[in-house]
């Protein structure tokens, strides 16, 4: 009989076997396009959660690797940025680099869309950024190119910046462990059928000698398991690379 642990077993095969190709990646986004924004049912409860812990409005500078339809920065420039914050967004589909540009156009001198190239490489300066937001994104993507954004964000972000995400992730309970194992199956069967998306844990990602964990929770609506993470980039490294604690801390906006 399978147990959980054959489950996380054959996640780590998938994350290193069959994510799609970042040219498969465009071509599905590009004809998924606007339906992207019917995925609200499960999302929205964990970017919910992310706006509440992410304290937008003492950011300045934002950064979003796929932003897909642009619908999360509309929210964000409406509702939470201060006037004078500025945001950039970068997706590799071209059909949604136009979906977002659209939305935004309300914002000419704040916000711009760019194209990315597929790498998980950001057009940034360092420590140019005070929020750098993917959501939905990194479930997408290798292993490799994983831990690449987090290595990016780091480089972009000031110190105290912080990374903020959302993602499907593995169940916490009987009822979300087999809403992912069953979403698991699908993907290992055919991605594309999932949108290329397939549950991981992003804390495993998370090195604490360069992030403190702010705040992270698992979401289920519908039984669809969400993980949100708010990190804050420290500014050097621990010389003794010494393991911080791993309690999130929750640090109140100012
Ligand atoms: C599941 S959608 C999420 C979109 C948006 N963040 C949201 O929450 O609605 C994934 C998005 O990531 C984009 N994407 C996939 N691979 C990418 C890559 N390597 N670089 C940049 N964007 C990518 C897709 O084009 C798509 O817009």
């Amino acid at each position: 009989m399978m147990v959980w642990s054959d489950l996380a077993g054959l996640e780590h095969m998938v994350n290193k076997q069959s994510v799609l190709t970042s040219s498969e990646a465009q071509t599905y986004y590009d004809r998924f396009g606007k339906k992207q924004d019917s995925q609200g049912f499960y999302e929205d409860p964990a970017l919910d959660d992310l706006i509440a812990h992410a304290c937008f409005r003492d950011a300045q500078r934002i950064f979003e690797f796929g932003c897909g339809t642009g619908k999360f920065a509309a929210r964000l420039l409406a509702e939470h940025l201060p006037p004078s914050a500025s945001y950039l967004g970068c997706d590799i589909s071209p059909v949604m680099v136009g979906l977002a540009a659209q939305r935004l156009e309300a914002y000419p001198e704040r916000a711009k869309v760019l194209r990315s190239d597929g790498t998980a490489h950001f057009p940034l300066p360092d420590r140019s950024i005070d929020r750098v937001i993917s959501n939905y994104v990194l479930d997408l993507l290798s292993e490799g190119d994983i831990r690449a954004v987090f290595a990016e964000a780091h480089r972009v972000l000031t110190p105290g910046g912080k990374l903020c995400l959302a993602s499907l992730t593995r169940g916490i309970n009987l009822p979300s462990r087999i809403v992912s194992s069953l979403w698991m199956a699908v993907f290992r069967m055919r991605p594309s059928l999932v949108g290329g998306c397939r549950p991981i844990r992003l804390d495993a990602y998370v090195d604490r000698d360069r992030w403190q964990l702010e705040h992270r929770r698992v979401l289920i609506p519908f039984g669809v398991p969400s993980e949100v993470l708010v990190l804050n980039a420290r500014g050097t490294p621990n010389p003794q690379g010494l393991r911080r604690p791993e309690r999130p801390r929750e640090i109140p906006c100012s």
